[in-house]
Formats: C-alpha cells, sequence, structure tokens
C-alpha cells in the first residue's frame, strides 16, 4: 500500500468542499451536555455573522430534531440531501433519516457510512463552520470523524466531577492517537444560582475542567451553569440561544463562540 493511501484525505468528501471548518462536540461520557452544547454554540457562532451547519452523528440517540424542533425529513437533489434550515442554521440528523421510534441497530460498517453520508453527500454549501455533534463514547463514530475529517477541531465536553474524568481522559487520548486537534474544553452544569443567595452552588462538585486543563495542556473555554431555562429550551425546540440569549449561560455560550473563533478564523460577514 502506499503511503498516501493511508492518509486520510484531506477533506474529500464531496459535499464538503466549501467548508471551512469543521468542529466536532465529544465526550467520553454521556449526558454531560455534548448536544445542548453543540446546538447553542452553533447558534452564538450564527449570532456573530458566521454562516453554520449542524450535524447531528448522534447514532444510538439523535436528540437534535427535537431540541431544535424539526420534524421533517430532508429534501434531496441529485443524489445529494438539502440540509434543513432554522434559526439561521443549515442542520442534517440522522435522527431525520431514521423510522422515528424505530429503534435501530448500527453496526461499525454501517454507522461510518452513516455518518459519511450526511457529511459528504449533502448540500451543506458555503459555510464557516460545521458543528458535529457526537454520540457518547469513543467507538464507531468518534473513529469515523477521526478518520473522514482529520482536520476537525475538537470541542471536548466534561462535568466537575472525578467520575466524569476518565471517560474524558479516553476520549481525549483516542483523538490525540488520530492526530486531531482538540481546541479546548468546556465544562457543563459547572454551578447553580439557587435566587436565594448569591453565592454559586456546585451541585456536582468542582474542578473536573481546570485538572483536564493542566493534565492535558488544553484551554478551558468556559464554565456553564446549570439552568433551568436550557433544560425547558431543550425539550421546547427553542434553544437557550435563541429563548434567552442574555442570561448567565447564554453569555458563556457567546464567550465560548468567541474564542472559537480566534482559533479557528473566519472572515467577518458583513452584517447590513
Ligand atoms: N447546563 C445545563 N443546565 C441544565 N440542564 C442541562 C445543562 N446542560 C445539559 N442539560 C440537560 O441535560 C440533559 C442532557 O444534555 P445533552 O442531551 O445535551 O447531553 P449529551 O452529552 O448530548 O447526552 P448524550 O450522551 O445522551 O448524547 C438534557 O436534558 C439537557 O437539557
Ligand atoms: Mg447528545
Amino acid at each position: 500500500m502506499l503511503d498516501e493511501e493511508k492518509i486520510p484525505p484531506k477533506k474529500s468528501l464531496p459535499g464538503l468542499e466549501k467548508v471551512r471548518h469543521v468542529l466536532a462536540v465529544a465526550s467520553g461520557k454521556g449526558g454531560v451536555g455534548k448536544t445542548t452544547i453543540a446546538v447553542n454554540v452553533a447558534l452564538a457562532l450564527a449570532e456573530k455573522g458566521s454562516r453554520v451547519g449542524l450535524l447531528d452523528a448522534d447514532v444510538y440517540g439523535p436528540s437534535v430534531p427535537v431540541m431544535l424542533g424539526l420534524d421533517e425529513p430532508p429534501g434531496w437533489e441529485n443524489q445529494m440531501m438539502i440540509p434543513a434550515q432554522k434559526f439561521g442554521l443549515r442542520i442534517l440528523s440522522l435522527g431525520m433519516i431514521t423510522e422515528k421510534g424505530q429503534p435501530v441497530a448500527w453496526r461499525g460498517p454501517l454507522v461510518s457510512k452513516a455518518i459519511n453520508q450526511l457529511l459528504g453527500q449533502a448540500l451543506w454549501g458555503d459555510l464557516d463552520y460545521l458543528v458535529v455533534d457526537l454520540p457518547p463514547g469513543t467507538g464507531d463514530p468518534s473513529i469515523t470523524v477521526a478518520q473522514s475529517l482529520p482536520e476537525a477541531g475538537i470541542l471536548m465536553v466534561t462535568t466537575p466531577q472525578e467520575v466524569a474524568l476518565a471517560d474524558v481522559r479516553r476520549a481525549i487520548d483516542l483523538f490525540k492517537r488520530f492526530n486531531m486537534k482538540i481546541i479546548g474544553l468546556v465544562e457543563n452544569m459547572s454551578y447553580f444560582f439557587c435566587g436565594h443567595t448569591e453565592t454559586p452552588i456546585e451541585i456536582f462538585g468542582r474542578g473536573g475542567g481546570e485538572k483536564l486543563s493542566e493534565e492535558f495542556k488544553l484551554p478551558l473555554l468556559g464554565k456553564i451553569p446549570i439552568d433551568l431555562a436550557i433544560g425547558k429550551g431543550g425539550d421546547s425546540g427553542a434553544p437557550l440561544m435563541v429563548s434567552a440569549p442574555n442570561c448567565e449561560a447564554g453569555r458563556v455560550f457567546q464567550a465560548i463562540a468567541e474564542k472559537i473563533s480566534e482559533v479557528m478564523p473566519c472572515q467577518k460577514l458583513a452584517r447590513y
């Protein structure tokens, strides 16, 4: 085998030719807020004037359609999928192409095929950022993204407590083995304001983000509070960056988007 054949081609998927940056949101652990962060960071980037796509690559429980209130299957043109449009984002999800309520027994090669189809056989068009929401774990979906999108930057999500860290470390190690660039960490569910005192309550303990940041020399891009509006927004199809962008958590998402745009710069679009 020739050496070049071993090296994954640089953005060779036909749908991605005009995508400037791919940002994959990952964590070894389930339920830490990957989808919440992928959706709200994508919206915060779009709010700054960038052209943003969102790909839900969660083969096990695609939740982007619920979080964004999307119900329609995608359109097709010359055997290419047309992403749905909502809140200024272009969106595709495995949940849009599988039967509702039908469990899908995804096996390795099928996972790769499905994700590559959403990535490459789709008319993403000109995008500054394609944000990819990954399922938990270090299995086939993460490996497919690493192989198909070697240039993607990874945003790694953790929660403050020690028990989450082992899984996140495993995921960091996996992406490092593939020579992927991890652009930073986000700690979610860091604290909560109960409304009775000004003191933030650290429900899930503290220090997880800082610990990983020191251990792996990765920047901690933000700490997101627990905010009941995040859960509500996620269930109602109007995520926080649409329903309450100026609350504390919203400002953290904006700050994270700002830091991402420094690491992954794009020409500013003129806004009228
Ligand atoms: N900062 C937060 N404050 C309040 N609720 C939150 C916060 N972050 C996430 N949630 C809620 O926690 C639940 C899990 O979040 P989410 O689905 O984003 O996690 P995930 O890591 O994508 O999960 P999975 O591993 O299943 O894909 C959701 O109900 C979401 O609304
Ligand atoms: Mg998720």
